[in-house]
């Protein structure tokens, strides 16, 4: 039922752990199975994330597509991480159950969330991006 690529990301995730004193730190959950991911990013005077972690206490799916998520956006810049959907990490993971899709959806939003804390926090615009709609208080 899952990928490799999904068994892959899920028994050996990449970029498990937490950056001090990041960039930008985003928390998304979902309310209705109740999963939590963050995720962490080093952004250099360039606007490229130098780096991202994450630690998601999640499913399966969540943490491959947590994994593969930092993964995509590593290396690119501010803009072009924007553009690293869902899709774009399910795809990256060849596929995921229909059922585990809003799986990969916490990832698209951890990526916004970092994103826009960061853009908060310098003061800078992001083209494109949204404030996240979840109050991220209520799930820490
Ligand atoms: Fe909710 Fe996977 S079951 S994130």
């Amino acid at each position: 039922m899952y990928s490799e690529k999904v068994m892959d990301h899920f028994e050996n995730p990449r970029n498990v752990g937490e950056i001090a004193d990041p960039s930008g730190v985003g928390t998304v959950g979902n309310a209705k199975c109740g999963d939590i991911m963050r995720m962490y990013f080093h952004i250099d005077e360039n606007r490229i994330i130098q780096d991202a972690k994450f630690k998601t206490f999640g499913c399966g799916a969540a943490i491959a597509t947590s994994s593969m998520a930092t993964e995509l956006v590593k290396g690119k810049s501010v803009e072009d991480a924007l553009k690293v959907t869902n899709r774009a990490v399910m795809e990256a993971l060849d596929g995921l159950p229909p059922v585990k899709v809003h799986c990969s959806l916490l990832a698209e939003e951890a990526i916004h969330a970092a994103l826009w804390d960061y853009a908060q926090k310098e003061n800078v615009h992001i083209e494109g991006l949204k404030e996240p709609v979840e109050d991220i208080e209520e799930l820490q």
